[in-house]
């Protein structure tokens, strides 16, 4: 699985097909979730977007203000052709470094991305630098919902670090009763 934690994996995959994939959930099964934390008018960041359908489904559930963005420059041009929803933006960023302004966004949303990142090397710097900046994206208050299929003992090493003040939440979901669950972290940045 090394691989997901490659760059030119991810353009490779990409420029195979130009197909939706989506990892572990449909929105349908994570929307409570996004209804729990996240309100209608909040800025949403989602990172490492691929060519996932959250987003579209978010905007037409009534969540208007959703800046995406991927490291894959091949998906995020394929997603910039489909994109029919206004205001809606695509951005070819590296979610360690984001260009973002501190405090732009009152929600960060991934599904994937984190364990694509741990899958490669220098992991502990990267999730560093990736929390890091998402707390500076966040406004005070603000949600970074991540969803992963790995159990806390291999997460909250990254996410429950003392330079990093959020208070750090984890649920589980199903797609159905008896499948595999996956995990929902839910770091709240102090207001
Ligand atoms: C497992 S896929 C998840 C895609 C999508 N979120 C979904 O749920 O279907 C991981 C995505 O993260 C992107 N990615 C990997 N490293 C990244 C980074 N440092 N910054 C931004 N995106 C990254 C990859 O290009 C890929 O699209």
């Amino acid at each position: 699985m090394s691989h997901y934690g490659k760059i030119g994996y991810w353009d490779e995959r990409y420029s195979e097909k130009d197909t939706s994939f989506e990892w572990y959930f449909p929105y349908s099964i994570i929307r409570p979730i996004f209804h729990e934390y996240v309100q209608p008018e909040s800025r949403i960041l989602q990172i490492g977007c691929g060519n996932s359908h959250v987003a579209d489904d978010l905007f037409d559930d009534g969540f208007h203000h959703i800046s995406n963005i991927d490291i894959s420059e091949v998906v995020v041009e394929q997603m910039r052709r489909h994109n029919r929803r206004e205001g809606m933006t695509y951005e070819k960023m590296d979610v360690r470094h984001l260009t973002y302004p501190s405090e732009a966004f009152e929600a960060v949303i991934d599904k994937g991305t984190v364990d694509a990142i741990v899958c490669g090397e220098d992991k502990d710097l990267a999730m560093a630098e990736l929390a890091h900046e998402v707390l500076r994206v966040l406004t005070p208050g603000g949600v970074f919902i991540c969803i992963s299929c790995v159990e806390p003992a291999y997460r909250f090493k990254y996410f429950q670090r003392v330079e990093f003040p959020w208070t750090v939440r984890h649920t589980t979901i199903r797609k159905e009763p008896n499948a595999e669950p996956r995990h929902v972290y839910i770091m709240i940045k102090p207001p």
